[in-house]
This record gives structure tokens, C-alpha cells and sequence, in this order.
């Protein structure tokens, strides 16, 4: 194993929805097919061949409409609505793999501690041991309507999700690891003394447990956290075991990196035990040529047209501002997202200071990489000899077959020729693998 090996992940921002529909390369069955989860697999499976540590998948419950106000652009697009419950296609591609790593975003503003603990353990025994749980406070006051509460908060919704976490973890801790005896001797299958009341009482949630559910293989799922606020990355250092970063450029990626790993030891943790992810959303191409080509498209794309527009829409959903209704020229430091993702909103103000300088970037990963498999090979290896890290995740919006090809087949050989993602699955559990390097 080479010293320089780094993880790969997707980070499908689609979630579990209709996947990049209507173009040249999206085929016409993809959009009555996905419901089926027929695509996730396909997906999952050619991650696998590609050694891939984790397919993880975004979530959010409720329709968007706060670009210009309305849920029109999101529903006629199917962007980002409709989004299916990404916990339940874990089983199916559990199924249909052996090795790859699955994670779900679950809210722990949304679940009672009880149920999520309940889901993820049977998940996680479901898939062997392969199961991480993104752990969102979700930012959105839609989603707070559709479950009928108020949106606590940003910073409280962090305290929450601390105890949260607590809860959970007391909760699959109920089960002492070696309770299942499965002694058919002597007819036992639970040994009952070993499985015990949590008893809990906190500010925000009680539970008198005992979970109904036994020991999963990783005993918890792999914790993944995305969120970039200064409260965020304090939640991230004491809990992640991965971290995804958006950051943009090897300077932003460091600060971010030097911050979680900071927060983590400041807390006790071994910071090598707290991976950091980078988002990125490569153009790859077969020649230079081809890379020049299709980055003019990429840029022309961000800039106008309908990507352009629906990145915007994205943006104003997850960055909690309406972009069809600002002032291109005005200073961005003169609106206040609403309660949105803080993070998105800053790295927008991080790469310029009006929404026209900004747009041109807009693409929801981070670092701008462009090549051909080799070259990007060569890139990602000097920025993570550059910033450090752990690797990187897959993101951006584009979610055809043609890209799945263009990561799995073409960029992940590429990495392995150079000695830097793995060449087969040395373990069988999500952490397992994480940690091995
Ligand atoms: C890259 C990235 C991906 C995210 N994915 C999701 C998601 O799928 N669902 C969700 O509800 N929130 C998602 N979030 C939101 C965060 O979990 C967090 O709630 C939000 O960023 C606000 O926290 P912050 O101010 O600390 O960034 C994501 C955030 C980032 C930066």
C-alpha cells in the first residue's frame, strides 16, 4: 500500500431523485426508471468495480420554492424535488454489492433519536457493516413546515444534535456487543442480563430504551457530517469520522482541514481518525483537446442557460436566498440568507462580492480540476500533498451514465496507475476501510 493513497467517494447532491434527465447523454428511460432504484444500482456496482470506499446521498425532505419565489422551476426541472427517502434504497444496493461503503443523510431535526437509532442499526446489519449516517441539522424552515415545528435555531440545532448523538449511541450501546448468545444448547438466542434501560432524560429528547434492535456489525454507523459554520465544524470534531469539505482552492481547503483537525484534538480525538473529504466535480476529457473544449461548455453553462439557472435555484435553496431576485451588482454582504446552509452562503461570498462575480463558479463542489484522467490523476495528488487530507467525494449535479463512465472507468484506473485509491477491498466494514489509511 502507498504511502500517498487517498479515499474516493460519491456524494450524489441529487439524492435519491431523478437523476440528470432531457440531455444528450441521460437516455429516455432514466426518468421513469429511477423510482425503481434499478440506476442507484447500476451506480453502486460500477463505484465497486471502481474500488470506491463510499456512495453517500444527499437528502432533503420538501419541495423547494425559493428561487423567485415559486416551486415551478424545481417541480417542471425535477430538480432537487422529487427526492425519495434515501434509507430505504440502502437494503437494495446492500443487496447488490458486497464492499462499497453506503451512507444516508438522516436529520436529527426531524427523527426521534429512538426511530433513527432503530433504522440505522437494522441498515448497518443489513449491509454487513456498510452503513454511515450523515448527520444533518437540515436548514430549512420547508422542512420544518412539512413535519409541523418550528426550525429551532442554527447553533441549537447543533446542541440538539448532541444529544441526539448521546441518545443514539446509549441506545445501541443498550445491547451489550456480545448479548445475541445464539446457544442452541441451551435454547438461548438473547442473553437477557446483558440488554438494559437507557433511562434518559435531556433537554430536548428522553428515551427509557432498551432498542429493540441487536448489535450491528460496526456497533454504530460510520459518522458523516457536512456543514461548514464554525458550530458545524465543532459538531464535526467531536463526532465525524468523515467530514466533507466544499471549500474552493488549496487555501480554503487547508484552513478547513487545520480547523476540524484543531477542534478535534482540542476535544481529545486522534485527528487521523477524522477524515476530511473534498468535494470536487472534475471535467474530464480524452485529449486536451476535448478538456478545453468541454470546460468552455462547463463555463458558458454556469454562466447562463438553463444549468445556469437551475444551479441558481440551487443555490438559493440550500444558500436560503431567492438569486432571481437580487441585485446582480449589489454587494452579496447586504443580504442575509434566510436560514440556509451558512456555509454554502459564505463560500459564495469567499470567491467574489456580487452575485455576478459569483455565478461564474456556482457549481456546488469545490475545487475547479479539469483533465484527462491522467492529468487529473496528477492534480488531486498535488493538492493533497499541498492541503493534506483524506480524499475526495465526487459532487456537482451531473448524474449520467456517460459520467459515471467518465469517474469509474476513466478517472479511478488513472488513480490506481499512480499507486493513490485502491486496487480491491481489504476489510468488510465502512470504518474498517477508512481507517486503513
Ligand atoms: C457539502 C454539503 C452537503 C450537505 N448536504 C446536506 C443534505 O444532503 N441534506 C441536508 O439537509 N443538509 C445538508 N447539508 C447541510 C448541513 O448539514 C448543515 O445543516 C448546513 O450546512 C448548516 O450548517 P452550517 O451552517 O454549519 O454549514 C450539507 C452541507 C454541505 C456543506
Amino acid at each position: 500500500m502507498s504511502g500517498d493513497m487517498f479515499h474516493m467517494g460519491w456524494f450524489i447532491g441529487r439524492g435519491y431523485g431523478l437523476p440528470t434527465w432531457n440531455r444528450t447523454w441521460t437516455g429516455n428511460a432514466t426518468p421513469r426508471e429511477w423510482v425503481q432504484g434499478d440506476y442507484f444500482v447500476e451506480w453502486a456496482q460500477a463505484l465497486e468495480r471502481a474500488c470506491f470506499d463510499i456512495m453517500m446521498f444527499a437528502d432533503t425532505a420538501y419541495v423547494p420554492d425559493t428561487f423567485g419565489g415559486s416551486a415551478k422551476t424545481y417541480l417542471n426541472q425535477g430538480h432537487m424535488t422529487p427526492m425519495h427517502d434515501p434509507a430505504s434504497l440502502v437494503p437494495v444496493l446492500g443487496y447488490t454489492t458486497k464492499r462499497i461503503g453506503l451512507v444516508a443523510t438522516l436529520s436529527t431535526t426531524f427523527y426521534h433519536p429512538y426511530a433513527l437509532a432503530r433504522l440505522a442499526g437494522t441498515l448497518d446489519s443489513m449491509t454487513g457493516g456498510r452503513f454511515g449516517w450523515n448527520i444533518v441539522t437540515t436548514s430549512s424552515r420547508q422542512a420544518a413546515g412539512c413535519f409541523g415545528v418550528e426550525l429551532p435555531e442554527h447553533d441549537e440545532r447543533y446542541d440538539i444534535a448532541d444529544e441526539f448523538v448521546e441518545l443514539a449511541e446509549k441506545l445501541w450501546a443498550s445491547w451489550e456487543p456480545d448479548s445475541v448468545a445464539i446457544d442452541e444448547a441451551s435454547g438461548i438466542y438473547a442473553e437477557h442480563s446483558k440488554i438494559s434501560s437507557v433511562d434518559y432524560e435531556g433537554r430536548h429528547f428522553r428515551s427509557t430504551g432498551p432498542l429493540n434492535v441487536q448489535p450491528s456489525p460496526q456497533g454504530r454507523p460510520v459518522y458523516v457530517q457536512a456543514g461548514g459554520s464554525p458550530r458545524g465544524i465543532r459538531f464535526a470534531a467531536e463526532h465525524a469520522e468523515a467530514v466533507v469539505c466544499m471549500a474552493k482552492g488549496a487555501e480554503n481547503m487547508k484552513a478547513f482541514r487545520d480547523s476540524v483537525r484543531e477542534h478535534a484534538m482540542a476535544v481529545g480525538r486522534d485527528p487521523d481518525t477524522v477524515k476530511v473529504l473534498y468535494l470536487i466535480d472534475p471535467v474530464v476529457g480524452e485529449t486536451q483537446h476535448e478538456v478545453d473544449a468541454r470546460v468552455a461548455i462547463r463555463d458558458a453553462s454556469r454562466a447562463g442557460g438553463l444549468d445556469g439557472t437551475l444551479t441558481m435555484a440551487g443555490y438559493s435553496a440550500v444558500g436560503g436566498l431567492d438569486l432571481a431576485n437580487i441585485d446582480l451588482d449589489a454587494p452579496l454582504a447586504d443580504y442575509e440568507p434566510e436560514e440556509g446552509h451558512r456555509a454554502v452562503f459564505e463560500q459564495m461570498m469567499a470567491v467574489g462580492s456580487t452575485l455576478r462575480e459569483v455565478l461564474p463558479t456556482l457549481d456546488m463542489a469545490g475545487t475547479d480540476l479539469a483533465g484527462t484522467p491522467d492529468q487529473l490523476a496528477g492534480q488531486m495528488s498535488e493538492l493533497i500533498q499541498e492541503v493534506g487530507g483524506d480524499g475526495f467525494l465526487i459532487g456537482g449535479w451531473d448524474a449520467t451514465r456517460r459520467r459515471i463512465a467518465e469517474i469509474a472507468d476513466g478517472l479511478a484506473p488513472a488513480l490506481r496507475r499512480r499507486g493513490l485509491m485502491r486496487d480491491g477491498y481489504s476489510h468488510h466494514t465502512l470504518r474498517e476501510h477508512l481507517l486503513e489509511y
